[in-house]
């Protein structure tokens, strides 16, 4: 009797000391089948209750029952202890620290010569200027022979392009073909438009040259308009464009759809004009070409030059994007470097 008494008693303490340690489900899980379990230590136990005498077996047993009672309210606390502790556990590994800062979106911002054309667009817009969309691939004939430059005219060596496997067709080399293309819609109305868009050109990349690149076509077509309109104009856009105050300069220039041409500088934005490395230290900075329509080109887009006179230009965004910002390269406009689209906006 008091044999098996202690081997129950020994079994509560090992029982009781083992609980304490377990950690995890698993582990009560375990415990349950070392100590109650159907092959458990208990069960072990009792089978040895058969070769007791009847009045020791009762009470062996009720004792017996009462160390299984004592175990199992042991295991249900300790079970509820776990459960609490994984579930504090869990909680703590899923929680959101509301108070970490957020994380920042990049947004995205319009190209440096986006942001310039829309800047033109607006002057131009503000002189009654329309913007008129022409095609990049065009034809022998719109970007030379309208514009008075038949085959084998010398000043087709200045524009030198790209060209398709379609005879006669080619990349343009300057918005002026929309000139003629404009002058056709709209003949005999009055006309003020801009002409925006990419351009091409056969020659080498230099830090002032791509040989894709932006042009800004300008015209005005009317019964009288003359060359201080085509001043007024330039004045009109350096102020708004480069800051207020700007001097112009009109140099007498060569193009065949222009006659008399000019170029059109503005005093350096660098050095205001005391020359610096930017201006070549002429103080001045080219800014455009133009003059007025030559009348075989107001003829070949169906205005009496009898009757009707107009001025065009063409500038160059990019290269007003670069006098802007003081960008020494025109090729960061194209190479797609993060970096330097960040630095300009
Ligand atoms: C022309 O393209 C004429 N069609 C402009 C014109 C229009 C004159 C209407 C008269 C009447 P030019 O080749 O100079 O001209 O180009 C005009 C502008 O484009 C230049 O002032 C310059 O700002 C820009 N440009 C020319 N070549 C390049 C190049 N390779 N890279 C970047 N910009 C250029």
């Amino acid at each position: 009797m008091s044999d098996i008494m202690q081997q129950l008693e020994q079994l509560r303490q090992d029982a009781q000391d083992s609980l304490a340690l377990a950690q995890t489900s698993e582990a009560t899980r375990d415990w349950h089948a070392e100590f109650l379990g159907r092959k458990g230590r208990l069960t072990g136990i009792l089978r040895g209750l058969g070769s007791l005498p009847a009045e020791e077996r009762s009470q062996v047993g009720k004792s017996a029952n009462e160390v299984k009672l004592v175990l199992e309210a042991a295991l249900e606390e300790r079970q509820a202890a776990i459960a609490r502790a994984e579930m504090e556990a869990a909680q703590r590994a899923e929680a959101v620290d509301v108070t970490l800062p957020g994380r920042k979106l990049t947004v995205g911002m319009l190209h440096p010569i986006t942001m310039t054309l829309r800047e033109i667009y607006a002057i131009f817009g503000s002189l009654g200027f329309q913007v008129y969309d022409t095609p990049e691939v065009e034809t022998d004939d719109l970007n030379f022979q309208l514009l008075n430059m038949p085959p084998g005219h010398p000043a087709r060596d200045m524009w030198d392009t790209f060209y398709t496997t379609t005879p006669d067709v080619i990349l343009r080399t300057h918005t002026s073909p929309g000139q003629i293309r404009v002058m056709r819609e709209y003949a005999p109305e009055p006309i003020r438009a801009i002409l925006p868009g990419k351009v091409y050109r056969y020659e080498q990349v230099t830090a002032r040259s791509e040989s894709m690149f932006y042009q800004v076509e300008g015209l005005a077509v009317g019964r009288h308009i003359t060359f201080t309109d085509l001043k007024g104009v330039f004045v009109s856009l350096a102020n708004q464009i480069y800051g207020p105050g700007r001097r112009l300069r009109f140099r007498k220039s060569y193009f065949p759809f222009t006659e008399p041409s000019v170029e059109v500088d503005v005093d350096c934005v660098m050095c205001k004009g005391a020359g610096c490395p930017i201006c070549k230290y002429t103080g001045w900075l080219e800014i455009s070409g133009g003059g007025m329509v030559h009348p075989i080109v107001l003829q070949n887009g169906g205005y009496d030059p009898a009757e009707f006179t107009g001025f065009a230009f063409g500038m160059g965004p990019d290269r007003v994007t670069m006098l802007k910002h003081g960008i020494d390269d025109i090729r960061y406009f194209y190479s797609n470097d993060v970096r330097f689209l960040e630095r300009i906006g």
